[in-house]
């Protein structure tokens, strides 16, 4: 008879193979009583919604370093967040971490609220986020589900279901195995199993604490679960982005509007993307078409975007955007796609 997993044994294996990760404060620095500061959890936690661990890093350093407390990145413009967010995608978490931030800074005196209920009313926190501040921030036992905890969750109980349909049911596996001692420790030790041990490709089942209790171990069904309903393919669309350069140096930007893709961030003028696109020049000029699109994917589609480049007059008017001198504009302010547009243009 297979024993029922237990949160100790997993604990027990975190004490030895956390991961060391700078919003974390390791199982030895958390028994010694130092607290997690409940920013950083929540700052670290919507960075890495859809974002890998390296990725994440070196964004969540250089938020720290210039926004050390809520308060402070409540008091920062938002261009200056957008940029920063530059590259990280899915802007609208940028978005909503400005205003998640205001709120916890005029409404509640710059701290963080201690439960899911109260966390879940704040702008940008659902759910996930919730739960994995209260958990991890505040020591609550709030039942944390991300995909590695469902990967996890489904294997332990050889739950064939496939994803999304089997949410509720591995949500209901996760909420009974969460323990009232140590659930921030716990919390994270699920997510460290699913991303170092429980992989989704060749789990490393023989160095497992879980392995006794695992009915995917017994079936041999491990690596194939957890099932996912098959995702449709993606459409293509079509662009066209127009970068002017006036013989100052200067580029000719546009901010996005704060509604829809990419919103409230800086990019080059454009057409609309869709499947025959129509010219939309910002200024009059000579338009040159550079021979390589820029090509990104997006969660719904991928995009082949048109590279136009113009060098322009001094006293040319644009009918969109406005030209940016060079020490105001710097390329890394830009999210991806924009980005790629320009490095083809800087390389033509
Ligand atoms: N992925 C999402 N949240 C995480 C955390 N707190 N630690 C490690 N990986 C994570």
């Amino acid at each position: 008879m297979r024993e029922a997993a237990r949160a100790e044994d997993l604990l027990e294996w975190y004490d030895r193979h956390a991961r060391d990760l700078p919003w974390r404060i390791g199982p030895r620095a958390r028994a010694a009583g130092v607290r997690p500061d409940p920013y950083r959890v929540w700052l670290s936690e919507i960075m890495l919604q859809q974002t890998t661990v390296p990725a994440v890093k070196p964004y969540f350093e250089a938020f720290t370093a210039r926004w050390p407390t809520v308060s402070d990145l409540a008091a920062a413009e938002d261009a200056d967040v957008m940029a920063a967010w530059a590259g990280l995608g899915y802007y609208a978490r940028a978005r909503n971490l400005l205003k998640c931030a205001r709120v916890v800074a005029s409404e509640h005196g710059g701290v963080f609220p201690d439960s899911q209920e109260a966390l879940l009313q704040l702008p940008g926190v659902g759910p996930y986020t919730a739960g994995a501040v209260a958990a991890i921030a505040y020591d609550l036992p709030a039942t944390v589900v991300d995909g590695n905890v469902e990967r996890v969750m489904a294997r332990l109980h050889d739950e064939h279901t496939p994803l999304p349909d089997a949410k509720p049911v591995l949500t209901g596996y996760a909420a009974a195995l969460t323990p009232d001692e140590r659930p921030g420790c716990y919390a994270q030790a699920v997510m460290d199993l699913g991303a170092t041990i429980c992989t989704p490709r060749n789990p490393a089942c023989g160095l497992c604490p879980w392995r006794p209790s695992c009915a995917a171990w017994d079936a041999g069904t491990a690596a194939e679960l957890p099932k996912k309903v098959p995702k449709k393919r993606k459409p293509v669309r079509l662009g066209i982005a127009y970068l002017a350069r006036r013989v100052d140096g200067a580029w000719l930007l546009e901010r996005r509007p704060d509604k829809g893709l990419l919103g409230g961030m800086l990019g080059w003028p454009g057409s609309e993307w869709n499947e025959a696109p129509e010219e939309a020049p910002p200024i009059r000029a000579e338009w040159k078409t550079l021979p390589e699109e820029a090509r990104h994917t997006f969660t719904h589609f991928h995009l082949r975007l048109t590279v136009k480049t113009a060098l322009v007059p001094m006293e040319r008017v644009p009918s969109r955007g406005e030209f940016v001198e060079l020490p105001a504009f710097s390329p890394s302010d830009l999210p991806t796609v924009m980005r790629k547009a320009f490095d083809l243009a800087r390389g033509s």
